[in-house]
């Protein structure tokens, strides 16, 4: 199958032209201007910009988490996902307590056997137990699976949160097997004091979820986990930066030469602590963690990200329903199940507010959402860019598309939408996943199972753009 994408404005993370791109066989053949080639399928892109599919390295789909489970499952969630431009995502696959990696990396296959995406997945791993469960010496294997990043959670006591001598051990093995860390940056035990605290005070309104982790918890473990990682020489990326205090350890890092990144999710961009502090338990629809901020972090956020203190926007999709599954902590905060939607409006968001604001360039744009994340999590350059050889992983961006961003009209099974209402402007047309056609004008055309298993590169690696080996159905 071959495709002709004609005409379009063609931005990468660091070219704008306007040419014409042929697909063969899943991979960008040529680029150029005018070519003169027969194509299966031809795309007008005239007026229409063709970007690098995007990529969000950060999604909790069918998780057990809170008491319950994501209501998204890899199909719903991937459907979603495309219908917002993303053409791969990286899941969390977690390691329960107890379980060795093996076990935990079986259960995340068996999801997207069981529920076949429509974009193509890769899996970082979640590590929870490096004592009854895990070993050193496993953890060391996991990346031969193709799954070359480790994520640990400072914060969650009493569930998945793990203790200093867990995150610098991990960090340890990832140094040598060519991992990168991931953090979940909070103070937890510190957390877990204010919020004993609140609730003997009868605090249990879901503002007190804010309340109760102060940006400082997150500024705090932010630095001890880049110190530690540094130790240890090993790479780390910390997840969902929501605040200045978090902002600051990391360029102090990246000043230094020290091989610490972050990204920021777009949530943190629109959303502050006002509205975890609404009547009739609304508020529990933005209790997400690290929580919603005070507003003037957005514009630290802003900044971070032009300046490339931050790298990366992602979505964190996290999706429990309102009221059914938020309402577990109805009256407890510390019950409601952490997490919000958001897998289908990164680009929207970002392209409307922006670059439509002039926060970003087109460039940036294309960086943050997709050529950054590909060379984080060794998928670079199969993904992340538009060139000969590289997965034909394409969104034509229509720039002038309108439309209300509802949980009526997205794609999630997901029940609200933490953006509800938005007008924005600037949404794909056409989104192409290896040379398949998924999405064109509103509708889904490709089947479950158009998507698959990517394995990734270790750190610091690239995916060659042509073997093909290295992708797993
Ligand atoms: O509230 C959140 N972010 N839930 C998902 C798990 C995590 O901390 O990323
Ligand atoms: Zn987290
Ligand atoms: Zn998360």
């Amino acid at each position: 199958m071959s495709v002709l994408i004609q005409g379009g404005r063609i931005v990468t993370a660091a070219d704008d032209y306007v040419g014409d791109v042929f697909i063969d066989n899943g991979t960008v053949s040529l680029i150029g201007e005018s070519l003169d080639v027969v194509a299966d399928k031809t795309i007008d892109a005239n007026g229409k910009l063709v970007i690098p599919g995007a990529i969000d390295p950060h999604t909790h789909i069918e998780l057990p988490f809170g008491g319950t489970v994501t209501c998204d499952d890899f199909t719903s969630g991937t459907v979603s996902a495309a219908f917002g431009g993303t053409t791969s995502l990286v899941d969390f696959c977690f390691q329960m307590p107890g379980q060795s990696f093996a076990e935990a990396l079986a259960t995340w296959h068996e999801k997207i056997e069981r529920c076949k995406p429509v974009i193509d997945v890769g899996f970082h791993m979640a590590i929870t137990d490096l004592k009854e469960g895990g070993s050193l010496e496993d953890l060391a294997k996991v990346p031969d699976e193709g799954v070359t990043s480790y994520k640990l959670f400072m914060a969650y006591k009493g569930a998945v949160m793990v203790d200093d001598e867990t995150l610098f051990k991990a960090c340890r093995v990832a140094a040598e097997s060519g991992s990168l860390i991931m953090v979940h940056a909070e103070n937890g035990d510190a957390i877990d004091v204010l919020v004993k605290e609140a609730l003997a005070a009868g605090h249990t309104e879901p503002v007190w979820h804010a309340r109760t982790r102060p940006p400082e918890t997150e500024g705090e473990a932010t630095n001890r986990a880049i110190q530690l990682a540094h130790i240890a020489g090993a790479p780390i990326y910390v997840v969902h930066v929501s605040c200045k205090e978090s902002v600051e350890p990391i360029a102090i890092a990246r000043e230094k030469g020290w091989a610490a990144s972050g990204e920021t999710c777009t949530q943190y961009l629109f959303i502050d602590d006002s509205y975890l502090d609404q009547p009739d338990f609304e508020g529990g629809k933005y209790v997400y963690t690290p929580p919603p901020r005070p507003k003037e972090n957005q514009e630290h956020l802003w900044k971070a990200l032009a300046s490339d203190v931050l790298s990366v926007v992602s979505t964190d999709h996290c999706p429990f329903n309102w009221p059914e599954q938020k309402g577990l902590g109805r009256d407890d905060f510390s019950k409601i199940p952490n997490g919000g939607p958001g897998i289908e409006n990164r680009l929207h968001m970002l392209y409307t507010f922006g670059v439509g604001s002039g926060k970003l360039t087109l460039n940036r744009f294309v960086e943050l959402t997709s050529t950054n994340v590909a060379k984080s999590f060794g998928l670079y350059p199969r993904k992340g860019t538009i060139a000969p050889g590289s997965d034909a992983d394409i969104v034509v961006w229509d720039p002038e598309k309108k439309l209300t961003v509802s949980a009526s009209t997205h794609h999630s099974k997901v029940n609200y939408n933490l953006f509800e209402g938005t007008e924005v402007t600037g949404a794909p047309e056409v989104v192409l996943v290896r040379g398949q056609v998924i999405v064109e004008n509103d509708e889904l055309v490709a089947q479950p199972g158009a998507g698959q298993f990517v394995r990734r590169a270790r750190f610091g690696e690239e995916l060659t753009p042509t073997g093909k080996e290295a992708v797993a159905a």
